[in-house]
């Protein structure tokens, strides 16, 4: 039997319910702050996400999911969604007539990493992007967002770290003392990151390598280089997270895994997942847009791993695999008919009516209506048909009653929609 690729997984009924509603909880809330959904391709030419992610990334370097075309072209399944946001927005003019734009997709991304609990190789982000606001009030208000998002979700478990890794005037600063540190480590570092302390030193400190990771514990921290702008910046999202009553906390070891952040990054983090433990994460890339070939437009943004709430706010609830409103037991081919007729008119009007198409025994019958979780079974028979009136079940009190063949339809709906 052919299985499921490695890290891959099918999201089955039972949990696809949950992510509905996570989802329809996430448009709705973004769609009250002003975001607009906007969905993109998965797949993208690879040097939009080498030239937006950094070519000396993990993402970048090892795990994404590149192959050449029969074209020739060199494509690659979406590692994550804001480089394919941007281009949109710069190849549609999205900024026309306001650069202020505000932005969600949902859908699926490829990572070619090592897999475990929470971590997939095709998982789900929840992305939001707003382009064109440079005041830290933005900042503060999508960490809100997320906030009240888990908590409308009732993940409680849930702490917001957040740091600043400046702009392009602190960066040089902080990039010759940690040069000068990784110079006196070069033996204990992987080969990756040998390379990398010269090409792009900011990367080593989010290698997995475990000796790197150590090498790195007393690494400087990019917020003790920040510029005065960087630091009015930073100051101001933290003071609006109090005024917003957002706990957070200054993590200075923050510095996320893709090279376009500036100034504010941000992750919120969970201990329900053991070592996958960032739930979202995001910041501000002020220069993205114009690295990509568009104007200095600021730009800042987040994704949620969908999977890993998923897993979260599953904890906290049991299946909610929706029942069937109505169960229609027939016995004989006239009823079996009547029962088709009634169960295509019930879908129509929005009740959830099942039927047994096998002509199965009224016990056999009985045991599927226990089964589909209706409330209430619609018993038909030659009896009932003869006398024009069906026999509806309560399942919780057993009573039954009657039914007039003629207004099965309103009855029903009326009983189960009580
Ligand atoms: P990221 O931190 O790479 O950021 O991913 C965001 C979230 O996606 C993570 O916090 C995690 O919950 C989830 N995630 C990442 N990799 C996996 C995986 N292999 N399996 C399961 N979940 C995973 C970004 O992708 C940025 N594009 C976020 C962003 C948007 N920044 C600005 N705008």
């Amino acid at each position: 039997m052919i299985q499921l690729i490695r890290g891959f997984k099918d999201i089955l009924p039972g949990e696809v319910e949950l992510w509905q509603k996570i989802e329809q909880t996430a448009s709705a809330l973004f769609e009250d702050f002003g975001f607009k959904e906007i969905r993109i391709p998965i797949m993208e030419h690879t040097e939009l996400f080498a030239r937006s992610i950094g070519e000396d990334t993990d993402i970048v370097e090892k795990e994404m999911y590149t192959f050449m075309d029969r074209g020739g072209d060199m494509l690659t399944l979406r590692p994550e969604a804001t480089a394919s946001v941007v281009r949109a927005y710069i190849q549609h003019k999205l900024y026309a007539q306001d650069p202020v734009r505000k932005f969600y997709t949902i859908g699926p991304m490829f990572r070619r990493e090592r897999p475990q609990k929470g971590r997939y190789r095709q998982f789900y982000q929840i992305n939001a992007e707003v382009f064109g606001i440079a005041s830290p009030y933005i900042d503060a208000q999508l960490i809100f967002m997320l906030a009240t998002l888990f908590s409308r979700l009732s993940v409680t478990d849930i702490k917001a770290h957040i740091n600043s890794l400046g702009c392009p005037q602190c960066r040089p600063q902080f990039k010759q003392a940690l040069s000068d540190l990784l110079a006196a480590k070069t033996e204990v570092l992987c080969s990756d990151c040998q390379r990398r302390s010269s090409r792009n030193p900011m990367r080593v400190l989010d290698c997995k390598v475990p000796s790197c990771r150590e090498a790195m514990s007393d690494a400087p921290s990019l917020s003790d280089y920040l510029c005065s702008d960087c630091k009015t910046h930073f100051d101001m999202v933290k003071k609006s997270l109090d005024k917003l009553k957002i706990s957070f906390e200054i993590d200075k070891q923050l510095v996320r895994g893709l090279d376009y952040y500036t100034r504010t990054t941000f992750e919120l983090q969970t201990g329900s997942l053991g070592a996958q433990s960032a739930v979202a994460g995001g910041g501000r890339y002020d220069g993205l847009i114009k690295a990509l070939g568009g104007s200095d437009i600021p730009g800042i943004g987040f994704a949620i791993g969908f999977d890993r709430l998923a897993e979260i706010v599953s904890l906290n609830r049991p299946d909610i695999e929706k029942k069937a409103d109505i169960f229609i037991a027939a016995l004989g081919e006239k009823a079996q008919e009547k029962a088709f007729e009634w169960s295509c008119a019930f879908g129509i009007t929005g009740i959830q009516a099942e039927t047994d198409m096998a002509n199965g025994s009224l016990k056999s019958q009985m045991k599927k209506a226990d089964r589909s979780g209706a409330d209430y079974v619609l018993i038909i028979g030659d009896k009932e048909l003869e006398q024009g009136a069906a026999v509806l079940r309560n399942m919780t009190t057993k009573e039954q009653t009657e039914i007039l063949m003629e207004n099965v339809l309103e009855s029903v709906t009326a009983t189960v929609r009580r």
